[in-house]
């Protein structure tokens, strides 16, 4: 039986000889044992040994390598499988329960603080930032950690504070000496075992030791908890103070990701050790690079994993991914983690070209101004260049040696925005690079009409010399209309007279307003996937969003990782990975305030108070493939985190272990023994345990499948520290009845009540649509609950 269900999920995935397996052994693991902390070290040694012996006892010495035993949250290990024999013997032997072929992984703010208003919100209701999200310990398992930025160091003790729980400790290495660790980075270590035995992980490259070579480790650290107030100085102009969402929160860096990506073997390696570590929070910045095929996604490794941290306490943020707009691109799946969505800002930098005929075009490029406010001349790259060299490498303006110098200083040069800039063969860097050489006085980058102005590369890069992209193919045509009508040229075609000037304004300025965030096109989608068969599944993902477009963070200078920013300590860069450790930072304030709360009471709190709706009340859009129109559950989850009601929510949706695996018992097409297998519990008799997955206690609600009704049960409880009256009103989803009992009721201090939700196919529609329950407080909490129904039929 056993060896049946573990070909059948490795069938798929036979490809070269060596591959990396990740094993369960039907044992338990430490965190089932609890044992005492002094048995603890026993235990874990004996487990390791134990698997060693198994390993030998069964395999030829020489066709494995052992690259980790996995004690904490799964008792089990990861090994290179030199050859197919190792895996059929591994498949059926006694004793183990469930094997998963290694899958590869992807790394998928001074203006932030301000824009979810933390500042004066949740900051001072926990007594001023520098103790905001004192006493909890955020890991993040990511690129590592440059230990020596301001973010980390300044004015920081070098003693690591005295925790109860958390005992991580400070690995040491190349560019990561023993001072590394202090007050604010409590703990480090690396996990490249896998990575190793790949033979992806290069030594100079990617760094044996916590220091992170990339610069997306320490971006997103320093965005959950970086220090208050860190001044973002780059290229000599500061473009403000940046601060993490929880500057009092401690952090302790696994480093199992690379330049080039990461292994889940390595990533379940980390986690292991995070959590018996003793960290409160874990903030992925990662995911897989598609969503594992199989039974049930659910029950993949990592996945597996993170519900056994959810168990010990842990809360757990992820990444929803990059893959949006299209719908179903969700990378975050479990009900069991917080998965997060991005915005983006509302924050404009802009930059204008002033022409000498009065006329002015609007551009963007972090550049400062041209000197003075007088006018400059302009010449095209290529009438200042060289004749024989190639056109292509003219325009771009990417090599100094192409131009004559004599002629191209004190200058604006046009350049063009090439192919090359698309496949990063060209870079805007460059161009500024290219300009301070030859001595010119800035550039102007114009748009190649065959590209157009779509998707531009490298707009976030800022630069030490005047320069402009105006992006807009308009200001473009405009520019060169006017630079040919007021260029002389001799009969042979070369320019003799530069007439045409311009001058440029500091873009390094920001502007805010508009009506807020918005969701950004690269942010996943859901509905959420269930199964290999591709049915979706009772469960809203997104969870909830936060700003990821444009955040200014902490950046390596020496970063292997891209191109566009070295050299830079602060950085400004977009994605899911940068909305994710907002929201681990934000639950570390909740953490601070309610240490007692578990995961899911926190991710409620998070999700029921919620902005859905803009500065002006009106709808929060979505940014979808050409068009922006109002966002759905799917883009944004439960809303944009709103800091300081999430701190004090007046009621939560709470769950637990046992809640998780009724629900997964509740899958579709998941039968009880693969269950039993990968948990290592088996199912509730029936009548003991949720019919449908739509009654797991989460503060949203969706049925996938409204076949005639479906009745939704619910369970709040007051964390609001005092008695409350509450009105249940809903707002029903086209085509369904929503009948709720009670739809008034008074709730006593730590009391908790059942609502039952009464859905009724009343019309089918062509997918989902959607609704909202809100419960309004007699002392005014507002929980706000999501619904999402999909009509299958009326009967
Ligand atoms: C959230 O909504 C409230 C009420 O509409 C509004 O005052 C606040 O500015 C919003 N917060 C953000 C970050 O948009
Ligand atoms: C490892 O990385 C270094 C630095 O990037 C590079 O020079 C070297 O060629 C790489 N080695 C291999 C084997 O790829
Ligand atoms: C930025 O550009 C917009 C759109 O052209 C314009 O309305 C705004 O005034 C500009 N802001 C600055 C600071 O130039
Ligand atoms: C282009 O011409 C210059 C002199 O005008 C010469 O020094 C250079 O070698 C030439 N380059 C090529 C690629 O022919
Ligand atoms: C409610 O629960 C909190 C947290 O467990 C506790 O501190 C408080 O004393 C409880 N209040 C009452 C009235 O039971």
């Amino acid at each position: 039986m056993i060896s049946i269900f573990v070909i059948n999920i490795l069938v798929v995935c036979f490809t070269a000889d060596a591959k990396v397996l990740m094993v369960l052994m039907e044992d338990d693991p430490l965190l089932t044992m609890s044992p005492s902390d002094i048995d603890a070290g026993i235990y874990k040694e004996k487990m390791v040994q134990e698997h060693d012996f198994f390993l030998e006892s069964l395999l030829e010495r020489g066709s494995y390598v052992k690259l980790y035993s996995y004690t904490h949250l799964l008792n089990g290990f990861a090994i290179h499988a030199k050859n197919e024999e190792v895996v059929h013997l591994l498949g059926s032997a006694k004793r183990v329960s469930y094997i998963h072929e290694d899958m590869k992984m992807q790394k998928l703010t001074t203006y932030t603080p301000q824009l979810l208003e933390i500042n004066s919100g949740a900051w001072p209701a926990l007594g001023g930032y520098a103790g905001a999200g004192k006493g909890v310990v955020i890991g993040l398992i990511d690129t590592g950690i440059n230990p020596s930025h301001p973010s980390f160091t300044t004015g920081t003790s070098s003693t690591p504070p005295k925790f109860s729980r958390f005992k991580g400790k400070c690995v040491t290495g190349r560019q990561f000496p023993a001072s590394s660790c202090n007050a604010k980075i409590v703990a480090a270590q690396y996990f490249a075992r896998a990575a190793i035995a790949a033979g992806e992980f290069n030594a100079t490259r990617d760094v044996a030791s916590p220091f992170d070579p990339d610069g997306h480790g320490r971006q997103v650290t320093s965005t959950a908890a970086g220090i208050h107030n860190i001044p973002v100085k780059v290229n000599n102009f500061n473009y403000g103070f940046a601060s993490g969402m929880a500057p009092g929160a401690s952090i302790a860096v696994y480093k199992a990701m690379f330049p080039f990506g990461g292994y889940m073997s390595d990533v379940v390696a980390a986690v292991d050790q995070a959590v018996e570590d003793g960290v409160d929070i874990l903030s992925l910045s990662i995911g897989p690079t598609g969503v594992p095929s199989g039974t049930s996604a659910f029950l993949n490794m990592l996945e597996l994993e993170l519900l056994f941290a959810t168990k010990a306490g842990v809360l757990v943020v992820q990444a929803v991914g990059n893959g949006g707009p299209s719908p179903s691109s969700i990378l975050s799946f479990s009900p069991w983690i917080t998965s997060v969505a991005a915005s983006i800002t509302d924050r404009k930098y802009n930059s204008s070209l002033y022409l000498g005929n009065g006329q002015r075009y609007t551009g963007i490029g972090l550049a400062p101004p041209t000197m003075g406010s007088v006018h400059f001349q302009i010449a095209a790259a290529a009438d200042v260049c060289r004749r024989n060299i190639t056109a292509g490498l003219v325009e771009s303006c990417q090599s100094p040696d192409a131009f004559i110098r004599t002629l191209a200083r004190g200058k604006l040069i046009i350049c063009t925005y090439t192919f090359d800039f698309d496949t990063e063969a060209a870079t805007i860097s460059r161009v500024a690079a290219t300009v301070e050489t030859i001595g010119a006085a800035g550039f102007i980058l114009t748009m190649d009409p065959d590209i157009g102005a779509d998707q531009i590369k490298g707009t976030t890069v800022t630069l030490r010399v005047p320069g402009i992209i105006l992006y807009n193919m308009r200001s473009s045509s405009a520019l060169w209309e006017y630079y040919n009508a007021n260029t002389v040229r001799s009969t042979s075609g070369v320019a003799v007279i530069f007439g045409a000037t311009a001058r440029i304004l500091d873009g390094r300025k920001a502007s805010y307003g508009g009506k807020g965030a918005v969701v950004a096109s690269y942010s996943s989608r859901g509905p959420d996937l269930n199964n290999a068969r591709l049915e979706t599944a009772d469960v809203l993902k997104p969870n909830i969003m936060a700003p990821g477009s444009s955040i200014w963070a902490a950046w390596t200078p020496t970063s292997v990782g891209d191109e566009y920013i070295k050299g830079q300590s602060f950085a400004m860069l977009s994605g899911t990975s940068m909305a994710t450790p907002h929201v681990a930072g934000i639950a570390a304030l909740i953490k601070h305030k309610h240490r007692t709360w578990s995961p899911a009471a926190i991710t409620s709190a998070m999700m029921t108070t919620a902005n859905s709706t803009d500065r002006t009340g009106g709808p929060i859009l979505a940014q979808r493939t050409s068009r922006l129109n109002p966002a759905t559950p799917f883009d944004l989850g439960a809303g944009l985190i709103n800091p300081s009601r999430a701190i004090d929510p007046g009621l939560i949706f709470d769950a637990s272990f046992r809640h998780y695996l009724e629900f997964l018992c509740a899958v579709p097409g998941v039968d009880d023994m693969s269950i039993k297998r990968a948990v290592g519990v088996g199912c509730p008799p029936p009548d003991e345990r949720m019919e449908w997955c739509s009654d797991l206690n989460m503060a949203s609600v969706t049925v996938s499948n409204l076949v005639g009704t479906r009745k939704v049960t619910r369970r709040v409880t007051n964390v609001g520290g005092a008695e409350e009256r509450y009105r249940v009103v809903v707002r029903p989803p086209l085509g369904v009845k929503v009948s709720v009992v009670p739809t008034e009721f008074t709730i006593g201090v730590n009391a908790s009540r059942y609502i039952i939700m009464m859905m009724e196919a009343r019309q089918r529609r062509n997918g989902y649509t959607f609704g909202e329950m809100v419960l309004e407080g007699s002392r005014d909490h507002v929980v706000r609950v999501p619904i999402s129904v999909f009509v299958s039929s009326l009967l």
